[in-house]
């Protein structure tokens, strides 16, 4: 067990516990506050997040970073991780014994930052952390408190590239999320 979130990264440094490490050119190990009372998980790496080694920084993140702006969420203000640290190739999903054996490491990066609020993004992030029980559709925007900890599904960003319609909810459910935040 790591004692911080550098320590962490340091362990996970050329990790070659799955077949990802065979494409990826850097591991993506998360950012943002190491104490955030807010975390945000992603799916995996796609391609731009590859190249820089951090997370949500392609068109994806961009559109997470408006809706943040719109809401008043600060970047540097959360922490924002991915269910998996290297990039699927040609961004397939995430097969399940990739996920679970990256879990060990997200894990530990969600008991290390402790947050109070943890944002699923996309179904991925939502079946991998909650189960398989739960739906993308039916679930987002609603609270699920899980052995104590809170957590809010909502649309992977990239989902309102293909289908602007689903944009008014991504902003609903960050508003609620900020809202959320204040009281507790
Ligand atoms: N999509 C994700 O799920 N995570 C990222 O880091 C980028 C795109």
């Amino acid at each position: 067990m790591a004692n911080s979130l550098d320590e962490l990264k340091k362990e996970i440094d050329g990790c070659k516990k799955c077949r990802l490490c065979e494409e990826r050119k850097n591991i993506v190990f998360g950012v943002g506050n190491p104490n955030a009372d807010l975390m945000f998980i992603g799916e995996g790496p796609g391609a731009d997040e590859d190249e820089q080694g951090k997370p949500f920084v392609g068109k994806a993140g961009q559109l997470m970073d408006k809706a943040f702006d719109g809401v008043g969420i600060k970047r540097e203000d959360v922490y924002i991780a991915n269910i998996v640290k290297c990039r699927p190739p040609n961004n397939r999903d995430p097969q399940d014994d990739e996920a679970s054996t990256c879990m060990d490491y997200l894990k530990e990066q969600i008991n290390l930052v402790k947050p109070k609020i943890i944002v699923l993004l996309g179904r991925i992030a939502l079946n991998n952390i909650l189960g398989k029980e739960y739906g993308i559709t039916k679930d987002r925007g609603r609270w699920i408190e899980k052995e104590g900890m809170l957590y809010m599904p909502v649309w992977h960003p990239a989902a309102l590239l293909r289908d602007e319609s689903k944009k008014i909810d991504f902003w609903k459910d960050l508003k609620t999320v900020k809202q959320k935040l204040q009281t507790i």
